[in-house]
C-alpha cells in the first residue's frame, strides 16, 4: 500500500510512539512547564499506581480539514485517556492535553471522554477529570458544541452510579464550566486554574465591570464565594494527593460499600476533653472541629467546602474502619446559624453520601435559620428546603448527636427521628425547644416584663426558668424523640456501635421516578 491509498490520518500516524508521548511537541512542553504545568501523561504518572495506567484511543485523532486542521493531525487529538488504579482499585481518567490545540475539545476529543464514562458506568468505577482545556474547538464549530454536549449528558447519567471527580489544572471556561459542575467534586489547582462562564473582557463589555482572570473565577473565589470547588490544592502534586484521598472514602460504584479501613483505634476509645468542651454560657463559641476530631478514627477528617459557608461543615471521616459523612455546625462561624449557603452546602453533600451508601453522623448545634433581609430575599425558604428534603431521602444509616442547640425550624431539618434518623443520642447540655431562652420569653411574656417593676430581673428570672424547663434534652428523651442522653466522652464508641447496629439497614423510598427536590 502506498501513501496516496491509505486513509491520510493512519499516515499521519506513522511513529506514533514517539509523537503521541509529545503531544504538541517539546516546544508546548516547555512553555507548560515553565507556566508551573505538568503535561497531560505526568499528571496521570502521578495520580494512578505506578505502571497501572492503560491508554485507550491513543490513535483518535480529529477528521476536520477547516482552516488548515488538515495539516495538523496529532494522535490523541489533545486528550489522553483510559483506566487504572489507585491504592489498587480501578478508576477511569482523561486528562486533557494543553500542548495540543490548547486541549480544545473537538468531536473525536469528546468522544474519546465519552467513551470513558460508558466504560465507567458499565464496569462500575469511579471517572477522574483532570481539566486543562481553552473550550470548544474554535475550528470545528457545532462538531464541537456537539461533544461537550454528549459529555454533559453522560455526567448525568452517571450521577449517583460512579463517583465523578474533576481537577482543574488550567483554564476551564465557557459551557466547558458545566461538566465538572454536574460531577460530584471539583478540585481547583491556586493561580493556574480558572473557571468562568464569560471571561474578563466579556464582563467588561457587558457590565463595565473590570476583574482579573484570579478576581472572577481563581481557586480562592470559587472555594469560598461561589462553592464551585470544593477543594483547593497547592499545586498540582496536592491536588492528586486530595484525589488519592478522597477516593479512600468512596465505593467504586452505587452498588457498593465504600472500603472498610481498619485502624489501630481503639472503637472504645473514651475522651475525657470532651466532657468540658461545650462552655457553661451557651451563648459562647466552640470549636466543632476540635469535637470531630476527638471523635473520629486517627483525628482524620477530610472536610469538603472547608472555605465556603464555614457556619456548617461537611466531611469524611472514619468510625470503626467505616466512611460516615459528618455535617456538623461551626459554633465558631456565625453561631453555627443556617443560611442559604450552609443549606445548599450540606443538602449536596448529605445527597452524594446517600449516592454512594456513606452513613451520615451529624453533630448539631444551630441556633436556627439566618434571619434577615438578605436571607429571605436570596430565598432561604427554598434552600433550607432543599436540606431538610436531603436528609428525609437519604436512605443510608443516619445518626445524630446534639452537642447544644437545636432550635426551631433547624431542629426538624437537621436530622432529628421525624425524618428518619436511626440514632439520635444527646449530650447533657442539649437545648432543644422552639426557640432560644431569650426570644422565647420576649414573645410569651412582653407584657409581664413590661410591666414588671424591675423588667430586668422579671426578664433574667424568666429566661432562667425557661431554660430550666426547656432547655435541656430530657422533655425530647422522655417523648422518644431522643434515643438517650449520653456523656459527651461516650460519643466515639456510641457512634461506632450505632453504625454497627445500622450495618444491614434496609430501607426503600415510596416507588416514583423521582422526587421533586426544591432546587
Ligand atoms: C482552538 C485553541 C482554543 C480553542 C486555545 N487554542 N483555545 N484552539 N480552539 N478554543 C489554541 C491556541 O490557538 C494556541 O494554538 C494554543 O491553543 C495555546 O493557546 P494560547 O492562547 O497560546 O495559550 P494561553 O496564552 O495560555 O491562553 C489560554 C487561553 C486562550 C486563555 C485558554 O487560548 C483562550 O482564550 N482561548 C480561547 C478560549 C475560548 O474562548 N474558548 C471557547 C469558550 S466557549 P497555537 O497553535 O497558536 O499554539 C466554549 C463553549 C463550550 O468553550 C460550550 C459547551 C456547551
Amino acid at each position: 500500500m502506498t501513501d496516496s491509498t491509505i486513509d491520510p490520518r493512519i499516515a499521519d500516524l506513522r511513529g506514533r510512539k514517539d509523537t503521541a508521548k509529545l503531544g504538541g511537541g517539546l516546544e508546548r512542553i516547555e512553555v507548560q512547564h515553565a507556566k508551573g504545568k505538568a503535561t497531560a501523561r505526568e499528571r496521570l504518572d502521578l495520580l494512578l499506581d505506578k505502571g497501572s495506567f492503560r491508554e485507550v484511543d491513543a490513535f483518535v485523532t480529529h477528521d476536520s480539514s477547516d482552516f488548515g486542521l488538515d495539516k495538523k493531525r496529532i494522535p490523541g487529538d489533545g486528550v489522553v485517556t483510559g483506566f487504572g488504579t489507585i491504592d489498587d482499585r480501578l478508576v477511569y481518567v482523561f486528562s486533557q492535553d494543553f500542548t495540543v490545540f490548547g486541549g480544545s475539545v473537538s468531536r473525536h476529543h469528546a468522544a474519546k471522554i465519552c467513551k470513558i464514562l460508558d466504560m465507567a458506568m458499565k464496569n462500575g468505577a469511579s471517572v477522574i477529570g483532570l481539566n486543562d482545556s481553552g473550550g470548544a474547538r474554535i475550528q470545528e464549530g457545532v462538531l464541537s458544541l456537539a461533544g461537550y454536549a454528549d459529555i454533559f449528558f453522560r455526567n448525568v447519567m452517571a450521577s449517583g452510579v460512579v463517583p465523578q471527580v474533576s481537577v482543574i489544572m488550567g483554564p476551564c471556561a465557557g459551557g466547558a464550566v458545566y461538566s465538572p459542575a454536574i460531577t460530584d467534586f471539583v478540585i481547583m489547582v491556586k493561580d493556574t486554574s480558572h473557571m468562568f462562564v464569560t471571561g474578563p473582557d466579556v464582563v467588561k463589555a457587558v457590565t463595565h465591570e473590570e476583574v482579573s482572570f484570579e478576581e472572577l473565577g481563581g481557586a480562592s473565589v470559587h472555594a469560598s464565594k461561589s462553592g464551585v470547588a470544593h477543594f483547593t490544592a497547592e499545586n498540582e502534586e496536592d491536588a492528586v494527593f486530595l484525589v488519592q484521598q478522597l477516593m479512600s472514602y468512596l465505593p467504586n460504584n452505587n452498588m457498593e460499600d465504600p472500603p472498610l479501613v481498619p485502624s489501630t483505634d481503639d472503637l472504645l476509645r473514651q475522651d475525657e476533653e470532651l466532657d468540658s468542651i461545650v462552655p457553661d454560657n451557651p451563648n459562647r463559641p466552640y470549636d466543632m472541629k476540635e469535637v470531630i476530631l476527638r471523635i473520629v478514627d486517627d483525628g482524620q477528617f477530610l472536610e469538603v467546602h472547608e472555605h465556603w459557608a464555614q457556619n456548617v461543615m461537611v466531611g469524611f471521616a472514619r468510625l470503626g474502619g467505616r466512611s460516615v459523612g459528618i455535617v456538623a455546625q461551626q459554633p465558631a462561624c456565625l453561631a453555627g446559624v443556617l443560611d442559604v449557603d450552609a443549606s445548599q452546602k450540606a443538602a449536596r453533600f448529605v445527597r452524594f453520601c446517600d449516592c454512594f451508601n456513606i452513613p451520615l453522623v451529624v453533630l448539631e448545634d444551630v441556633p436556627g435559620f439566618m434571619p434577615g433581609l438578605n436571607q429571605e430575599h436570596g430565598g432561604i425558604i427554598r434552600h433550607g428546603a432543599k436540606l431538610l428534603y436531603a436528609f428525609s431521602e437519604a436512605t443510608v444509616p443516619k445518626l445524630t448527636v446534639i452537642v447544644r442547640k437545636a432550635y426551631g425550624g433547624a431542629y426538624c431539618v437537621m436530622n432529628p427521628r421525624h425524618i428518619g434518623a436511626d440514632l439520635v443520642l444527646a449530650w447533657p447540655s442539649a437545648e432543644i425547644a422552639v426557640m432560644g431562652p431569650d426570644g422565647a420569653v420576649n414573645v410569651i411574656f412582653r407584657r409581664d416584663i413590661a410591666a414588671a417593676e424591675d423588667p430586668v430581673a422579671r426578664k433574667n428570672d424568666l429566661v432562667a426558668d425557661y431554660r430550666t424547663r426547656f432547655a435541656n434534652p430530657y422533655i425530647a428523651a422522655a417523648n422518644g424523640f431522643i434515643d438517650d442522653v449520653i456523656e459527651p466522652h461516650e460519643s466515639r464508641p456510641r457512634l461506632i456501635n450505632a453504625l454497627e447496629m445500622l450495618q444491614n439497614k434496609r430501607d426503600q423510598l415510596p416507588p416514583k421516578k423521582h422526587g421533586n427536590i426544591p432546587l
